[in-house]
């Protein structure tokens, strides 16, 4: 078993893992017993810079007694020419478990699970998908609403090259949510029609009543030149900052997987403010992770040994 994707995946097995990341959450708080994977060892394979998901991996890893053995591309042999392919199998003879990857490349974790004998999981593909991040954003919104069925969620901003949108718009329609994406022609997916999602360009339509304002950031690393005039056009058309977010619900989430850019996506302070949920997320961001290890190495079993 794999974690690849959030299209993929059928609805029982993500609500499945949303029940897991509450039950471990609550386990964890209470200081109940937990499952111990003790002797099994996770590869984090980070080809791509990040913070809260690598460390997240490795403290969900730690509260569940794996092993890891972190490496990005720079202290391994890819940077020799070593293949992806090649890669994953020296991992696999060195007797490496299962394996968390990272990677420029849309797709390469796909490429790792056929050559790799245990649980791929995906932590960020391209322009793809990011299925634990969407896990965590659907756990934190299921514990401030109480469901996610019926709400509006809206995904604004650069939406073309963001797989948490990607991953997001799936778990969230799947979940019986009416999802909107908004943000400039130059950054919404081609096919975007056939995205279960109503697309908007213009901000206010899209905030109207929204129960959830998910921010996503610019990802300049993944653009080419010239699909936004500046910078500072960008922030006054689809800034979240106190005047804009008046147009959502007055209870709505704000939400951002992180990194955010203060002044672009956000003004400074709605943030920080009282319907910001972020460090929410960054903290549910670890529990979901205990949540897909264990359904991973324990499939249905994992359910009854967190109950105590
Ligand atoms: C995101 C990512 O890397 O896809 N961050 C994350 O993992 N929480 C979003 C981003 O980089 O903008």
């Amino acid at each position: 078993m794999h974690l690849l994707s959030i299209r993929e995946l059928p609805k029982e097995d993500i609500e499945t893992l949303l029940k897991l990341s509450l039950e471990m959450k609550t386990a964890w708080q209470k200081q109940q017993p937990l499952p111990s994977f003790a002797g099994k060892v996770v590869g984090m394979m980070f080809m791509e810079n990040s913070t809260r998901t690598r460390v997240s991996f490795e403290q969900a890893a730690r509260r569940l007694r794996l092993d890891t053995c972190t490496f990005g591309v720079m202290g391994s042999s890819m940077r020799k020419g070593e293949s992806l392919k090649d890669t994953v199998l020296t991992l696999m003879h060195e007797g490496i478990d299962a394996l968390v990857i990272r990677h420029h490349c849309s797709g390469a974790p796909y490429l790792a699970a056929r050559c790799f004998h245990g649980p791929v999981i995906n932590a960020g593909d391209g322009m793809h998908e990011h299925p634990t991040q969407a896990l965590t954003d659907g756990m934190t919104i299921l514990e401030r609403k109480g469901k996610i069925n019926g709400l509006k969620v809206a995904i604004v901003g650069d939406v073309l090259h963001s797989r948490v949108a990607r991953s997001n718009m799936w778990l969230l329609s799947k979940m019986g949510a009416d999802v909107h994406l908004v943000g400039p022609r130059t950054l919404m997916p081609r096919l975007a029609g056939r995205l279960p999602a109503t697309l908007h360009y213009d901000l206010f339509p899209a905030l109207e009543g929204a129960d959830v304002v998910m921010a996503l950031r610019l990802q300049k690393e993944r653009m080419g030149q010239g699909l936004i005039s500046s910078l500072g056009e960008y922030a006054s058309m689809y800034q979240i900052n106190q005047r804009t977010i008046r147009f959502a619900a007055e209870d709505c989430l704000v939400m951002h997987p992180g990194p955010m850019n203060r002044g672009l996506e956000f003004d400074d302070r709605v943030p920080d403010g009282p319907q910001s949920v972020i460090h929410q997320q960054v903290e549910n961001g670890v529990y979901v992770k205990m949540a897909v290890f264990t359904w991973l190495f324990e499939g249905s079993k994992a359910k009854h040994e967190v109950a105590v």
